[in-house]
């Protein structure tokens, strides 16, 4: 209590019985244990909670650091955490996924349930020659068919790349040639906003631009009419009726430290990165961190609104909850449709206890006022969630009061596609502060510093660092260790600290305030995009000869693309042109990477070695000091 009375600012104190509640009750005391001795900890934590089919050597191997290792020498599967051991227990027969689609169809998994489907259509993979180590592609709808095949591919330790549904053709093609998949996994259509999004035609055109794919299985969701091309592609369906299709298909043994999957995201330049993630540490850090931060119980109903295609999609819908034995909600659509109060009909429908959202979801909602939630009955709610951008107080209290009824604390948690889950988080034993992801989670080292790496002082801007290794770090970028290093951590080599690319201040309480990307990665909507990959869909028209793009801020959507073109020769710029270069990059890239604005330029701020100077772009469009121009070429 006393040191309550010093904290600064807008302070929301956890109620008793929230904390009473909780699996941490003192957050100072099990972060103190956790930082003093990391692999005893981890290691306590990893042998109480999990099946291992044999017990690790080492929990920590840093010789070769920064790659990492995690539970040396053990043997694990994720999916016989997830899936395969609730068999033996009541777990069975409750719940784990809770499907609702956008026309308002519904399904419900039980535990039993999807063993039984993701074991029969691992049976199909390795049937169809997907061994361990191969990777495959899946290009899918929220549906269930999508958990189904990402755990149907763990099981038998083949990497699954999932390739969001919003993107599009070059951007799938992309990702498959880089990961070298021999097989896509997709369906026919997406249901959202009531219409259909083709994503069956889209992976025939990726398809027919990759060298890699051998076979394509395809889910029936809409039923639409879709071009199957013979002797290469297959309904789902039909495998799955087939005698191939064993239910009693057995879980590859795997080492902890063998991949699971990879994800793509952006980067500082080029090409997207495939951050890998393992069996065993990742299955550790994901699900003790949504068990603690969430505070999930056998009781509870937890809807992580995110996509499956996203990070936290892979973290906190599939993995994460079915580890805990958890129930889950997902639903296939838009939030709006067919009226704004899609979402919380949905909460009262199924008896939502958590819901964890993203900023710019809420801010979206927030939009069409509080008549909407009011309607309904949003009583089950006790804990909400944040992700993926900083949430602008106003959106938080918003949460709080109309959402959350007063009762409900805002776990906002900061962590990225590398950091495999949360890292910066309030537990529900924290005090809050809206707009604040708050501190470290248990045992995770983290400051923020300046050029030289000394702290910042309070509330002053600096690069945001991790100092130590974490279970669920990514190991490496699939095919690329040297961007691996370089990318992460080459900063601050001598310190050997990782860097995260985010600038952030720390306040008077140790509390952290994330301030947004330091390098060329833009948040539209929470969705992580990078220049690089905009500025070439824009290239390959042939109107365009150069182009740059930037973030510009966006009450609603966080920030929004605008982008600057130089035109080739004979084009020139119109209204015209705008809208033509938006639907190429939509269907290039997909229509989360369509620029708001087209400016033609005659030329862009250089530097002297060529480099595009976005941050002058930038600097002009919010009316800022364009600042140091002494790199500047022209
Ligand atoms: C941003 C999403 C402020 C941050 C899980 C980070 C956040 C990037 C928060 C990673 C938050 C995520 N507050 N910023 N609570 N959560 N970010 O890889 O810039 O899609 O580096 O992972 O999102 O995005 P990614």
């Amino acid at each position: 209590m006393a040191d309550e009375k010093k904290m600064v600012g807008e302070v929301y104190y956890p109620a008793p019985e929230v904390v009473a509640h909780a699996h941490i009750r003192d957050y100072e005391k099990v972060h103190a244990d956790a930082s003093a001795d990391l692999a005893k900890f981890w290691g306590k934590v990893a042998a109480e909670n999990y099946e291992w089919f044999q017990p690790w050597e080492q929990t920590l191997d840093d010789d070769n650091a920064p790659f990492y290792k995690w539970f040396k020498g053990a043997k694990v599967n994720i999916v016989h955490n997830a899936l395969d051991r609730h068999m033996r227990t009541a777990v069975r027969n409750k719940a784990a996924l809770i499907f609702e689609g956008e026309p308002g169809d519904t399904k419900v998994y039980t535990y039993q349930q999807l063993h039984y489907q993701v074991s029969k259509f691992a049976s199909v993979l390795r049937a169809m020659g997907v061994q361990k180590g191969d990777r495959v592609t899946i290009y899918m709808g929220r549906i269930p068919e999508l958990i189904i095949a990402m755990l149907a591919c763990a099981k038998i330790g083949a990497i699954h790349s999932v390739v969001y549904g919003g993107f599009s053709t070059e951007a799938l093609h992309e990702r498959i040639d880089d990961s070298q998949s021999k097989v896509l996994i997709t369906c026919d259509g997406a249901w959202l906003r009531g219409t259909i999004i083709e994503l069956k035609k889209i992976a025939n055109e990726a398809v027919d631009r990759s060298g890699t794919i051998q076979s394509v299985i395809c889910v029936k969701r809409t039923g639409m009419d879709v071009e199957m091309v013979q002797g290469r592609d297959y309904w789902y369906h039909d495998l799955m009726a087939l005698p191939i299709a064993d239910p009693t298909a057995p879980t590859q043994v795997m080492d902890a430290e063998d991949p699971l999957f990879i994800l793509y995201t952006s980067g500082t330049t080029g090409k997207p990165k495939a951050i890998l993630h393992t069996h065993g540490g990742y299955m550790v850090w994901t699900s003790t961190t949504l068990k603690w931060v969430f505070d999930i119980k056998p009781e509870d109903v937890w809807w992580c609104a995110a996509d499956p295609g996203w990070i936290t999609g892979h973290s906190y819908i599939v993995y994460a909850p079915l580890i805990l034995g958890a129930t889950s909600v997902m639903y296939e659509g838009a939030p709006t449709y067919p009226y704004p109060d899609r979402w919380w009909s949905l909460i009262a429908k199924y008896g939502v206890t958590i819901l964890y959202t993203a900023p710019t979801a809420i801010r979206g909602l927030m939009r069409f006022g509080e008549s909407w939630p009011n309607k309904h009955d949003l009583s089950t709610l006790r804990l909400l969630g944040s992700v993926g951008e900083p949430i602008n107080p106003e959106a938080w209290r918003w949460y709080h009061r109309v959402i959350g009824k007063e009762k409900c604390p805002i776990m906002d948690t900061w962590w990225q596609t590398e950091t495999g889950g949360f890292m910066i988080t309030p537990l529900p034993c924290v005090p809050l502060k809206p707009g604040s992801a708050t501190r470290a989670f248990p045992g995770v080292d983290i400051d923020v510093v300046d050029e030289d790496g000394h702290p910042v002082a309070a509330n002053e801007e600096g690069f945001l660092v991790i100092k130590s290794p974490w279970p669920g770090m990514l190991r490496t970028i699939f095919g690329d260790p040297d961007r691996y290093v370089q990318q992460y951590w080459s900063r601050f080599a001598e310190q050997g600290w990782y860097l995260p690319g985010d600038s952030a201040k720390k306040d008077e309480d140790g509390y952290i305030w994330v301030i947004g990307r330091i390098d060329d990665v833009i948040k539209v909507s929470g969705y992580r995009l990078g220049t690089a990959e905009i500025e070439s869909a824009l290239v390959s028209h042939s109107a365009v000869a150069e182009a740059a793009v930037i973030g510009v801020p966006d009450e609603l959507r966080g920030n929004i693309i605008k982008a600057y073109c130089i035109l080739r020769q004979g084009w020139e710029g119109s209204e015209k042109l705008e809208h033509m270069l938006k639907d190429h990059v939509a269907h290039e890239m997909g229509p989360i990477a369509k620029p708001s604005t087209i400016e033609f330029v005659d030329n862009l701020p250089k530097t002297r070695s060529g480099k595009i100077m976005r941050r002058i772009l930038k600097a002009r469009v919010m009316g800022q000091d364009v600042g140091d121009l002494s790199t500047l070429a022209d």
